[in-house]
């Protein structure tokens, strides 16, 4: 099964494949994708390790990056750009990121800002990187406390999903891709995608087959996220406005993260710790109704997600998120939940945020009507 969709932005159009086409299949699509061009292949050691022999490139056109976030800092940025210089790139050569996040986000940036641009292409490999940040063109990198502090938008010239990737990704990895495919069952309403896609349902309904990585289902259900991703990019590249509903969840998430420095929780789970705590504090304060709630907390859950118990200096989550990027005039970003798939910004003061992480409940428990 092969479902292709397109972005298109002021600069650019281009395609996105989904498909659970063979490894040969995919080899022949990054060689007609890049024919004629040079290229510079950076690819996860994890990837490289299990799915080498599956490809034709050439050990001199690879570049291998050893997987964690940490990698995605300064000094494997330039290491990416003098290889690049090494074997010879010009403006009209091309760079393909095969991996998780960090690498699709390093070598992104690299290619953006390499000659002042050149092409790339994006192979993500966890189901993260499928429904998420291999779309829309963020690139990136971190300095430490600070997550993708430096980075340009810059949209592939292609992006090859293949779901046969997943068969070798840990579940921990998986179920940490599905927060963030979850999250967009909380936003369907705001996308503005043409037509209603259901995707709370199917996710409520589907879970088993989902968890079972049942090959159609995934397909669709990264259809189903990519559609809304699309449609959202298509509206707001540059996250003027309407993007930043793609951070629900992500305002606690990336405190949680950072406070941990990265070592202890998955980006998905952080996601979920952020989605129940936002959702608890608008039911709290009557911006979603009980059975919402409800239903809600046991979407979450149906996945084995459960609330953190941990709790963590609310001075310190504080710091850090005054810090985020979508922090402005002193204010700190949150993306409610308003109604059913449909979430809105909110913008509160340090002393608000306080009061909000204060408010009792914030990462544990169901609250009774
Ligand atoms: N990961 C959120 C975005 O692409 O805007």
């Amino acid at each position: 099964m092969r479902q292709v969709l397109s972005i298109k932005t002021n600069e650019k159009e281009y395609s996105i494949e989904i498909s659970d086409n063979s490894f040969n299949k995919l080899n022949q699509e990054i060689n007609d994708a890049t024919r004629g061009q040079k290229r510079l292949i950076v690819i996860s050691k994890k990837v490289y390790d299990l799915y080498y022999n599956k490809f034709d490139f050439s050990e001199d056109e690879l570049f291998v990056l050893k997987d964690g976030e940490q990698e995605k800092n300064y000094k494997n940025y330039l290491k990416i750009i003098n290889r690049a210089s090494e074997l010879g790139l010009t403006r009209k050569d091309i760079m393909v990121a095969i991996g998780g996040g960090v690498v699709g986000d390093i070598t992104g940036f690299a290619a953006s800002t390499y000659m002042r641009g050149i092409d790339y292409i994006q192979v993500p490999t966890t189901l993260l990187s499928m429904v998420d940040s291999s779309v829309g063109g963020k690139t990136a990198i971190d300095l430490e406390g600070a997550k993708n502090i430096i980075g340009t938008f810059y949209q592939p010239k292609a992006v090859f999903i293949n779901i046969k990737f997943l068969n070798t990704l840990d579940k921990r990895q998986f179920l940490s891709g599905l927060g963030e495919v979850l999250k967009y069952a909380f936003i369907e309403e705001n996308c503005g995608f043409e037509t209603p896609l259901y995707l709370y349902e199917f996710l409520t309904l589907g879970s088993e087959k989902i968890l079972q990585k049942e090959p159609l289902t995934i397909i669709r259900m990264i259809e189903y996220c990519l559609n809304l991703k699309t449609a959202v990019v298509n509206q707001d590249e540059k996250e003027g406005g309407l993007r930043k509903v793609l951070n629900f969840g992500h305002t606690l998430a990336h405190a949680l993260e950072t406070i941990t420095k990265y070592k202890k929780y998955t980006h998905g789970e952080a996601v979920v710790y952020g989605m129940f705590f936002i959702i608890n504090w608008a039911y709290k304060h009557e911006y979603i109704t009980y059975s919402y709630y409800r239903l809600s907390i046991e979407l979450l859950e149906k996945y084995g997600f459960r609330t953190l118990n941990k709790v963590y200096s609310n001075e310190k989550l504080i710091e850090i998120m005054k810090k985020d990027k979508k922090a402005s005039d002193g204010k700190i970003t949150f993306i409610i939940p308003i109604s059913k798939k449909k979430v809105k910004e909110v913008k509160l003061s340090p002393e608000e945020t306080y009061y909000m992480l204060e408010d009792g409940e914030r990462f544990s428990g169901l609250l009774s009507p």
